[in-house]
C-alpha cells in the first residue's frame, strides 16, 4: 500500500501522475496545487481513465492542503515556474527558491519519512534548497534531470543510427544545464561502443543537440517539456517503491565523490527503497574531469545566488 504526492499539477507534475497512475503500482497518488482547481481537475480526468487503461490506483487532487498528503512514501516536486524562450533555467531561481523551501516544509511536516525527488529549476539548486528546508539525510533528497538527460541523447544517437532507442545505453554526468557532460566513453549500442557505430563529427553535433535539448523544446513551444520529464520522475518513484536497486544519473548531494563537496551534481547513483543506495564514482580521464569541473562550476554560481537570497 504506497502512496505518492505529486506537488505541482502543471505540465510536468500532472504528468507524472498520470505515468505513475498507468503504471498501476500504488495505492493512492496525491496531486497538489496552490491553484483552486487544477489538482482536482487533473486528477479526476486521470481517475477517469482508469476503466479505459485498465488500472486501479486512486488519484486525489487539492488545493493547497497538505493533511492530505500525510505518510506520502515519496513525494515529487515539480512546482514552480518553467521556462520560457529567452530563459536559462538559472533565471528562475529567485521565484522557485521560494516555492521550493515552503514547499518542502508543508511535505516534510506530514511526510516526515518521505523521500523527495525535485524536478523544480534550476534543478541542482533546487535540490539543495531542498535538502536545506528538509532538514534530512541528503540520500533522501535528489532531483531528477540525468534520466531525461540522458533519455534525449539515446533518442537523438537511435534516430542519427536509425536503430531502436531501447538499444541505445548512455550516461551523462553533472548539472542540469548546457554545462552537462555527456560520456561518449560509456556510451553503447547494445554493448558496441558507439564510436564504431557512428563518426566524431556526428556524435559531437548529437552532443551539443543534448545539452540544448530542453532550449530546443522551449524554443518550439513556448514552455518547457513534460512527456519526458514526466516519465523519468516516475521511473524513479518506481524504482523506489519497487526497490528495484536501477542504476540511473541522479542529481545528489556529493560528499568528496568526483572530488567535489557540499554541492548537488548529476552522477550515477544506485535507486532503491532506501533512496540514493549508492553513489558509483566512475574513473572519469583527464578530458572528462575538466568537462566535469566547468559544470560544478556553473552549478555553484547559481548557489550562490540560492546564498545571498538568505532564506536560510
Ligand atoms: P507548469 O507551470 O505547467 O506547472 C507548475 C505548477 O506549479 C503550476 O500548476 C503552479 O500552479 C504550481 N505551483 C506554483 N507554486 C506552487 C506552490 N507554492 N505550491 C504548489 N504548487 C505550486 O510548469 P511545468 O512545465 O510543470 O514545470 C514545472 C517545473 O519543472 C519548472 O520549474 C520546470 O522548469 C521544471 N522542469 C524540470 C525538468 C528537469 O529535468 N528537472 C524538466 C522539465 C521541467
Ligand atoms: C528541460 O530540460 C527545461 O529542464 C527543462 O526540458
Amino acid at each position: 500500500m504506497n502512496k505518492v504526492t505529486v506537488i505541482g499539477a502543471g505540465n510536468v507534475g500532472a504528468t507524472v501522475a498520470n505515468v505513475l497512475a498507468h503504471k498501476d503500482f500504488l495505492s493512492e497518488i496525491v496531486i497538489l496545487d496552490i491553484k483552486e482547481g487544477t489538482a482536482e481537475g487533473k486528477s479526476l480526468d486521470t481517475w477517469q481513465q482508469a476503466p479505459i487503461d485498465n488500472y486501479s490506483t486512486k488519484t486525489t487532487g487539492v488545493t493547497n492542503d497538505y493533511a492530505r498528503t500525510a505518510n506520502s512514501d515519496v513525494v515529487v516536486i515539480t512546482s514552480g515556474l518553467p521556462r520560457k524562450p529567452g530563459m536559462s533555467r538559472d533565471d528562475l531561481i529567485s521565484v522557485n527558491a521560494g516555492i521550493v523551501k515552503s514547499v518542502t516544509e508543508n511535505v516534510i511536516a506530514h511526510s516526515p519519512d518521505a523521500i523527495i525527488i525535485v524536478v523544480s529549476n534550476p534543478l541542482d539548486v533546487m535540490c539543495y534548497c531542498a535538502y536545506l528546508a528538509a532538514k534530512k539525510d541528503s540520500r533522501k533528497v535528489f532531483g531528477m534531470a540525468g534520466i531525461l538527460d540522458t533519455a534525449r541523447y539515446r533518442a537523438f544517437l537511435a534516430e542519427a543510427l536509425n536503430v531502436s532507442p531501447k538499444d541505445i545505453q548512455a550516461l551523462l554526468l553533472g548539472g542540469h544545464g548546457d554545462t552537462m557532460v555527456p560520456l561518449p566513453r560509456y556510451t553503447t549500442v547494445s554493448g558496441i561502443p558507439v564510436t564504431e557505430m557512428i563518426d566524431a563529427e556526428k556524435l559531437n553535433a548529437i552532443i551539443e543537440r543534448t545539452k540544448k535539448g530542453g532550449g530546443e523544446i522551449v524554443n518550439l513551444l513556448g514552455t518547457s517539456a513534460w512527456y519526458a520529464p514526466g516519465a523519468a520522475a516516475a521511473q524513479m518513484v518506481e524504482a523506489i517503491i519497487k526497490d528495484e536497486k536501477r542504476v540511473f544519473p541522479c542529481c545528489v548531494l556529493l560528499n568528496g565523490e568526483y572530488g567535489f563537496k557540499n554541492i548537488y551534481l548529476g552522477v550515477p547513483v544506485k535507486l532503491g527503497k532506501n533512496g540514493i543506495e549508492e553513489i558509483i564514482e566512475l574513473k572519469l580521464n583527464a578530458d572528462e574531469m575538466v568537462l566535469l569541473n566547468s559544470s560544478a562550476s556553473a552549478v555553484k554560481e547559481v548557489m550562490d545566488v540560492l546564498d545571498n537570497m538568505k532564506l536560510f
